[in-house]
């Protein structure tokens, strides 16, 4: 399959936090990675400034060892390395003073687009928006990159979008949610959108219900202090569920482009039910195999979940009736990403009871091994009576993209280069996430009312017992993390 890279503009890129981990492990690699490929330009610049004293050489070394640990083993020594670094400038800066902010102002240049990402804690939003207008460096058509967490309520989300407002229009605000920029998940979209067969379909008249699941092996070690003040609620499911959940239920938008999807996916939010406390299960992995949350986080006491499963409502006519669940949990039995919309059986069968019975299956598989499946039913080959079968139509990206499939992009590249070319249709509007609180708020505070205690489940197994039976008690079963 042959890629096609249309460079972009050249930029100036500053990255506040050029030092911390994100840098190093995705921004970094993903801007190496356009490069190599192509689409950066000769005369792009990138600017990592940070509070550490260090000169332009001695911070592209840390890079040149930031990608020694974290560029795949097939990209090692890949003599695009070296031209990628002298791209690379430094600057020691202080987000909550004024040292380095007027060489910074010196090194942008007048006539190519500039992007500031603040890929720092949320407490120093402010204080870079704010330096960035004071000293006449953000020009009217900057525009910065924030990451999650974005908020971690109604009520901080809506303090962070004001800061950022006082400084920048809501055109030159880029919230990432990288979940966003993954390529199956764009996929889903052309799915849903490129195709008559499915849109027809898409409705609670032929689907039965949906399963979301973000399934992870790793544990929180390494970052339970942050983790244990989020959990799976405010760390994966406000977010990241949240746009799966979007784009799967979403009306189609009449254009792809930015606030026609983003109007479409504010309505699913604003239209999910309140969700009644049967309706989740909260788990907490404890460590007969391994390190329990409890030692993970650090924490002999907490009651903060590691899984979640929920089942949901939306309350429009394409939905009514239709139930969305979704589950996501760490140090589960796989890595296991997946978009599964289960059809309806056939209102009248034709053939014998003993022919069987057979519903379609659409799974849109994430991470790892992207791809589309769609189980259709046929007869039994061979000899003998009817007998339906189902088989997969299956389009796994692995062999659509040939050699190419181990390079799917990182979500990192696609939405980087999106900024860059100034497109913000794969970000989160600031109404997106505050609706999005507004929904989490009443559950979490549920919780807290409630001294609520999260059940424990096997690390290493599919999740807690009881998320079986959120959709047992429904008749359904959940598909097999693997
Ligand atoms: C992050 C969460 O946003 O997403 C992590 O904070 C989680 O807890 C990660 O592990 C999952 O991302 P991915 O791309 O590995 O599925």
């Amino acid at each position: 399959m042959v890629s096609r890279v249309i460079p972009v503009d050249p930029f100036d890129l500053v990255i506040f936090g050029g030092t911390g981990d994100l840098a190093r492990r995705k921004i970094l690699p993903a801007l190496f990675r356009r490069f190599r490929d192509g689409q950066m330009p000769e005369d792009a610049r990138i600017i990592g400034a940070a509070r550490k004293d260090q000169d332009a050489d001695a911070y592209r070394q840390s890079v040149r060892e930031a990608f020694a640990e974290f560029l795949r083993p097939s990209e090692q020594g890949d003599p695009a390395m070296e031209a990628f670094l002298d791209h690379l400038d430094y600057l020691p800066i202080d987000a909550m003073g004024d040292g380095g902010w007027s060489e910074l102002k010196g090194k942008m240049r007048d006539d190519v687009p500039q992007a500031f990402y603040f890929s720092v804690a949320p407490s120093l939003f402010g204080a870079l928006a704010e330096r960035l207008h004071t000293h006449g460096i953000a020009r009217e058509d900057a525009r910065i990159v924030v990451e999650k967490p974005f908020g971690r309520d109604l009520g901080s989300a809506q303090a962070l979008n004001a800061t950022l407002a006082a400084h920048f229009d809501e055109t030159q605000i880029y919230r990432i949610d990288h979940y966003l920029g993954k390529e199956t998940v764009q996929n889903l979209m052309a799915v849903r959108f490129g195709n008559v067969l499915f849109e027809p379909l898409w409705n609670a008249q032929y689907v039965d219900h949906v399963q979301i699941t973000v399934a992870e092996e790793v544990g929180v070690g390494g970052r339970g202090a942050y983790y244990d003040k989020s959990g799976a609620m405010r760390d994966m499911v406000q977010n990241h569920l949240m746009q799966l959940l979007c784009l799967t239920a979403m009306e189609p938008p009449n254009r792809f482009e930015p606030d026609a999807v983003r109007d479409e996916k504010l309505k699913v939010i604003r239209a999910l039910d309140p969700v009644a406390p049967a309706d989740i299960v909260r788990g907490q992995y404890n460590g007969a195999k391994g390190a329990s949350y409890l030692e993970d986080a650090e924490a002999s006491d907490s009651r903060t979940e590691s899984y979640i499963a929920i089942k949901l409502h939306i309350a429009n006519w394409r939905w009514h009736g239709t139930p969305f669940y979704l589950r996501t949990g760490k140090r589960l039995k796989a890595r296991a990403s997946e978009i599964v919309v289960h059809f309806k059986e056939t209102p009248h069968s034709i053939f014998d009871e003993d022919a069987g019975r057979r519903a379609n299956v659409l799974s849109i598989r994430l991470q790892p091994d992207e791809g589309i499946d769609l189980r259709v039913t046929i007869k039994e080959p061979g000899p003998g009576g009817m007998r339906l079968v189902d088989v997969p139509l299956d389009m796994t990206f692995a062999e659509a993209l040939g050699p190419d499939a181990e390079n799917v992009p990182d979500a990192y590249e696609r939405l980087i280069m999106d900024v860059i070319r100034g497109n913000q249709t794969l970000f989160m509007r600031g109404d997106e996430v505050e609706a999005a609180w507004a929904w989490t708020d009443p559950i979490i505070a549920g919780w807290r009312d409630r001294n609520d205690k999260p059940v424990t489940y096997e690390a290493g197994s599919s999740g807690p017992e009881e998320a079986l039976m959120l959709m047992h008690r429904d008749g359904r079963r959940w598909r097999e993390i693997a």
